[in-house]
């Protein structure tokens, strides 16, 4: 037994060691941590069981059969994070380059279908360098199936890839359709063909970095939603990300212990809103002043800034959060606003956690640009994201709801359960300048007038009581009571039944 025993450890040591100490080095001069280590951060300390440690891949071409790396390049297993369990895959970049053969894509299959089975997120941490060559056809079969059960799993347990080193070729279109992609600043990329190709096809002549590096994917494409300096804080970034988020589409968000009174008033919320309606503030302030111990996660913070989309917590629970950014380009929407925003608030819809929205939006950003880029279909998008929505929605109109802009943001007729506006809240058609240069375009040469006009009619509808005395606005209610507003409301709606017609699925205007 002895002698067993001593076989098993030496042949997990062998396992442990992936590729050998020579690539484990070359992948540390890079920066980049292994599989393993990257497994160990990412995971509660001894948290992690393994699977499939000994499995090698069956090819036997090219001298594949003399070299039979145990793992195939690919650490899988499940474990914790904070206690609560996921399951996880590393890419080993020390064996064959981290390519995925056949069998390195049973076991991901393996772990997703049990992850599918038990509820629990998955996250894939990649650094490959794509099909496995000396395989061909046999591990295009294996993306394939890596791809369907991402479509399958997508709305019923989380997905988070981790972009550590290379993501090219068709390999990046399991991620793509993933919950949520993180990348690491330098040290890896994504792209669907890299820069070689591109200089031959198009004569551009770009760096792997430039064409899929993290800064190019946070900011540019918005393939990515967020990245960091280095492996390390990656890995405690996606630990912090699972803590909002629940383990599967049927459990509830998860419910952490708060230390941040709910009834808390913030009389700083009052003075907020400057006087001048053109003059913008920064819509962070607010969220951060709702949200409990002031804790916000923002997803996608670097693209579309007109819209900040992420989680907080209200009474230690999982809230996701939708608000124009008046800082930028006013706060309008736009192509990529709507599209961030409506992938947000499905992710939440999906996943029974409750939204809340802050709204201060002047309309959609005029111009050739949106049009020609299909901003109908793209502001479609949300509108029709917020109202197949079924979870708790609450929202807050702090300064403008102007024309469609009004509608789209979780308003009453979008089946809003509490719709709030401030006493500074203007909900209207359009602005007063604006609408009174159509109204009265005759007197438009008799400046006097004009203002006249304009005054009256901020008067009349730059207010929230017009909404308010139709019902459309429940309550008007003071910024400094708003976390306790916004927390007794959320309260109430946590019986909320609600479902749509039964139906195959929807036809969301892609
Ligand atoms: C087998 C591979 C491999 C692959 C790398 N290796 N990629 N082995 N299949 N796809 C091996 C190398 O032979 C090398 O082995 C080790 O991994 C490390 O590779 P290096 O080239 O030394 O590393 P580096 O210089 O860092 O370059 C990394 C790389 C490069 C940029 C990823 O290796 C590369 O270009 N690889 C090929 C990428 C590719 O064309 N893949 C197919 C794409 S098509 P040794 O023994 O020397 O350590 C695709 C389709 C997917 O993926 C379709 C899905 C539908």
């Amino acid at each position: 037994m002895k002698e067993i025993l001593h076989e098993l450890e030496s042949r997990r040591e062998a396992a442990r060691m992936g590729g050998g100490q020579r690539r484990i080095d070359a992948q540390h001069g890079k920066g980049k941590l292994t599989a393993r280590e990257r497994v160990e951060l990412l995971l509660d300390e001894g948290s992690f069981e393994e699977f499939d440690m000994f499995v090698a891949h069956r090819c036997a071409d090219f001298g594949m059969e003399k070299d039979r790396t145990a793992g195939d390049g690919v650490v899988t297993g499940w474990g914790t994070i904070n206690g609560r369990m996921v399951y996880v895959f590393s890419q080993d970049f020390t064996v064959f380059g981290g390519s995925l053969s056949e069998t390195h894509a049973q076991k991901i299959c393996k772990i997703m279908d049990m992850a599918m089975q038990n509820g629990a997120p998955v996250i894939g941490i990649n650094d490959s360098g794509g099909a496995r060559i000396q395989e061909g056809v046999a591990s295009l079969a294996g993306y394939a199936e890596v791809f369907q059960r991402n479509i399958m799993a997508s709305g019923v347990v989380p997905q988070i890839s981790v972009i550590m080193g290379p993501c090219a070729g068709g390999a990046v279109y399991s991620p793509a359709m993933t919950d949520f992609i993180f990348m690491v600043k330098d040290s890896s990329y994504m792209f669907v063909t890299g820069p070689d190709v591109v200089k031959t096809v198009t004569n551009e002549v770009v760096t792997a970095e430039e064409l899929g590096g993290a800064s190019t994917h946070t900011k540019k494409s918005s393939v990515a939603d967020a990245a960091f300096d280095n492996d390390v804080e990656t890995l405690s970034e996606v630990r912090r990300l699972v803590d909002f988020l629940p383990l599967n589409n049927r459990s509830k968000v998860p419910v952490r212990p708060f230390f941040d009174d709910p009834g808390r008033l913030d009389s700083s919320l009052d003075t907020l809103v400057p006087n001048n309606a053109n003059t913008p503030y920064d819509m962070h302030e607010l969220i951060k002043k709702l949200a409990d111990e002031g804790d916000f996660y923002e997803i996608q913070a670097e693209f579309a800034k007109n819209i900040v989309t992420g989680f907080v917590r209200l009474e230690g629970s999982t809230v996701g959060v939708v608000a124009n950014q008046p800082m930028v380009l006013a706060g309008c929407l736009d192509i990529d606003s709507s599209r961030k925003a409506a992938r947000f608030v499905r992710f939440c819809d999906a996943f029974e956690i409750p939204i809340l929205t802050l709204v201060d939006v002047p309309g959609f950003l005029p111009g050739t640009a949106q049009e020609y880029g299909g901003v109908i279909k793209h502001g479609a998008k949300l509108l029709f994201a917020y109202g197949e929505a079924t979870v708790p929605k609450v929202t807050v109109i702090t300064r403008k709801a102007y024309g469609g802009a009004y509608d789209v943001m979780a308003s009453k007729h979008l089946r809003g359960d509490f719709n709030y506006a401030w006493p500074s809240a203007e909900i209207a058609v359009m602005g007063a300048k604006g609408a009174t240069e159509i109204l009265y375009r005759s007197e438009l040469g008799d400046a006097e007038k004009i203002a006249a006009r304009t005054a009256d009619y901020e008067s009349r509808f730059a207010n929230p009581f017009v909404a308010a005395e139709r019902g459309f606005i429940d309550e008007v209610i003071a910024p400094h009571s708003t976390r306790k507003r916004v927390c007794r409301a959320f309260a109430s709606l946590r019986g909320k039944a609600l479902e749509n017609p039964w139906k195959k699925h929807d036809n969301i205007p892609l």
